[in-house]
């Protein structure tokens, strides 16, 4: 791959910018720049010299000119120094010509790499610059997490983004999410990419399959279709025994590969019965609503909900692979686009500000939004993979959410009801005082600026009751998960039932 535009890796100081980007270079076999030594090679001196002797700010205009410079080049890896891309200018600049890519680290992290090589001129005071930077490097589109990983693996993570991909790891190894228009055409590669079987069933329902099964069986050497009623109210075990009937009469063995074509409702059955049919065979995800994409296809949580409650029967089954192909979300209602949306605006409070940006909704850049919202999970669900902690942080608004739905009868749907729930979530946190109103304003206009609801007119107390029976609320202690501050979440436990009245 040389030409195209520019690859520009930047980050915190001991990021691992230079080391990994030279290996992203090598790796694609492209021409490696990493801004800093340019500049120690103009002046003839290295950086704390240059800062000694001329001054930050000399610098910085020095850096400034190369970014131009390199901004009409292609086809470069360009590690930046920390500070480069902190100007807003200066990100648009280099944007405009190239992939921006932010690598990050914890502070622990930083600090045991800095302690290696300290003879970097702002590394003295590190800890107060890291905050101060971590807005600017927040909006850059493309954000890796190299705590805990290997040069090497985050080469190798730059390059599978660069082409669709993001790599789940879990306990047993891993697996890619496809994310792209079209990638359902391409289906026969990725079966083969996955050394799997030729046989596949895709497990679809009666309104997508008429849109897509067709189509995809038609590129697959050996496929059938199983098309069951579409809707929550069949996602339960009857259904679930239809399934294992009709996979049996079409001859499914160990080998047969599941391919689960549909929104969450759809998915998290079909991958119940890649669980558990024949003790489990393999699973593709191929999600069609912006809540499955986003949320459900990813993490491995599956299952049916009972007459008593909804996902009481359940496993956790890893995808092989999930594709996520947004050409299907052209025949989606302009509801359930909405309902995602709030998961994707959830996804941005607890982790990703810049996925509350209404630039960041258009059409144009579909791909682009749902590889953001895709990793915030994806983030979420490696560190906690069978939900003992963080995963909780991603029921932001969901107590409130649940509640609304149980006590209007399932009538208000998910993502509505999660979008009021989230600014009940926001409205708790203001009260106890861990965010400010301007945050809470925020909130709430951006659901507005969507078109879902962000309040409902419920009996406060029938609203409380369906709360205390949350399966999340300890021995009657209540519990929450409230913003802290933009992009971040935090659990709250032992609120007193006034304060929680006091924003129903
Ligand atoms: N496993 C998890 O981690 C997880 C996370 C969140 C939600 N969920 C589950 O997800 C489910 C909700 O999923 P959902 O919101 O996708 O609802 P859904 O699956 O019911 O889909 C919504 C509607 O859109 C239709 N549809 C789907 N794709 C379409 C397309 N491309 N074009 C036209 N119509 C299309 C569906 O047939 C359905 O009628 C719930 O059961 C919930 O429990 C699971
Ligand atoms: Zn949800």
């Amino acid at each position: 791959m040389s030409g195209g535009e520019n690859i520009v890796i930047t980050g915190f100081m001991g990021a691992g910018k230079s080391t990994v980007g030279e290996l992203v270079a090598a790796k694609l076999e492209r021409q490696f720049v990493d801004m800093d030594l340019v500049i120690e090679e103009r002046f003839g001196l290295p950086i704390p010299e240059i800062f000694k002797r001329h001054g930050e700010a000399i610098f910085r205009t020095v850096e400034r000119g190369l970014a131009q410079e390199l901004s009409t080049q292609s086809g470069l890896v360009i590690a930046t120094g920390g500070g480069a891309l902190v100007p807003e200018d200066m990100r648009d600049l280099m944007g405009r010509a190239g992939k921006l890519i932010c690598l990050n680290a914890d502070k622990a992290e930083i600090s045991a790499r800095l302690s290696e090589t300290d003879n970097r001129p702002l590394a003295a005071n590190w800890q107060a610059l890291y905050e101060q930077r971590q807005s600017a490097y927040a909006r850059i589109p493309n954000q890796i997490e190299t705590s805990g990983k290997t040069a090497e693996a985050v080469a190798c993570e730059i390059v599978a983004m660069l082409d669709g991909r993001i790599h789940v790891r879990t306990p047993a190894g891993g697996y890619d999410i496809w994310i792209n228009q079209g990638i359902l055409c391409d289906i026969n590669r990725h079966i083969n990419a996955l050394g799997l079987d030729g046989h596949v069933i895709i497990v679809s329902n009666e309104t997508v399959a008429p849109l897509y099964a067709e189509a995809l069986a038609s590129r697959l050497p050996r496929a059938d279709i199983i098309a069951v009623r579409d809707g929550e109210a069949y996602k339960n075990l009857e259904t679930v025994s239809s399934i294992y009937d009709e996979m049996l009469a079409l001859g499914a063995d160990r080998n047969t590969t599941l391919l689960a074509l549909g929104g969450g409702v759809l998915g998290d059955m079909a991958g119940f019965v890649a669980a558990t049919y024949m003790r489990g065979i393999r699973l593709i995800q191929a999600p069609t609503t912006l809540l499955a994409m986003v949320d459900s296809s990813v993490g491995g949580k599956v299952g049916v909900d009972l007459p008593q409650g909804k996902n009481l029967i359940g496993a956790f089954k890893q995808p092989d692979a999930v594709l996520v192909d947004t050409g299907v979300l052209e025949s989606l209602p302009p509801l359930q686009w909405r309902c995602g949306m709030a998961e994707v605006i959830k996804h941005g409070l607890i982790a990703r500000p810049r996925l509350l940006d209404p630039e960041n909704w258009e059409k144009a850049n579909l791909v682009n939004l749902l590889r953001q919202a895709i990793q915030v999970k994806v983030e979420v669900v490696e560190e906690d993979p069978y939900e003992h902690g963080i995963r909780a942080h991603l029921n932001l608004g969901h107590t409130f959410g649940h509640a609304i739905e149980k006590v209007t009868q399932y009538s208000v749907p998910h993502g509505e009801a999660v979008a009021i729930g989230i600014c009940k979530a926001a409205r708790l946190s203001r009260n106890c005082g861990l965010i400010d109103a301007q945050l809470l304003e925020k909130v709430i206009s951006t659901f507005e600026r969507i078109g879902l609801p962000v309040d409902i007119e419920l009996e406060p107390e029938a609203w409380y009751a369906a709360m205390s029976t949350d399966k999340k609320w300890g021995a009657g202690k209540s519990r929450f998960v409230l913003l802290k501050a933009l992009g971040e979440a935090t659990v709250v436990e032992g609120l007193p039932k006034e304060e929680i009245l006091a924003v129903l």
